[in-house]
């Protein structure tokens, strides 16, 4: 999932020149992303030599959200801001689920780790939501200035 949300931000950043704040954003979550896998991976070795079942279920909840990813339209600033948005609910869901069933089998450590990418996934979502309005009124303000300019 989290390997899918990188594959996901990463070629936006590049075809978001006009929306800065939405690209340093999405940078620095890139870079939590990789922390959140180094978490994960430490949660899964860990899990190797105590509880397999766990670890199973931790590895199917692969994000099967890739059709969200949008290119090419002019639109697309708005489209990958809502996809976006809808791709870190569906992380932050995935870590309640794994969150509650690791507390559930005592599994201590793997908490805390998976609470910490709860955190930031909810704290993107949140950033994001805050943003979808300026984003389309700039994204209007961009369009204008395009017609305008064909004049
Ligand atoms: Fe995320």
């Amino acid at each position: 999932m989290e390997k899918q949300a990188l594959a996901i931000m990463k070629p936006q950043i590049k075809r978001i020149e006009h929306y800065p704040e939405m690209a340093d954003r999405l940078q620095m979550h890139v870079h939590e992303t990789e922390q959140q896998i180094e978490r994960l991976d430490t949660i899964l070795n860990d899990m190797l030599e105590k509880h397999s079942g766990i670890k199973d279920m931790m590895l199917s909840m692969g994000g099967s959200m890739a059709a969200l990813s949008h290119a090419v339209a002019g639109d697309e600033i708005l489209k990958d801001a809502f996809a976006n948005y809808a791709f870190e609910h569906y992380e932050i869901a995935a870590y309640i689920s794994l969150t509650g069933l690791c507390d559930a089998t005592g599994a201590q450590n793997a908490v805390s780790l998976l609470e910490q990418n709860l955190n930031e996934e909810r704290s993107m979502a949140s950033w994001i939501e805050e943003h979808i309005v300026p984003t389309t009124l700039r994204f209007i303000d961009l369009s204008a200035a395009e017609e305008t300019a064909k004049r």
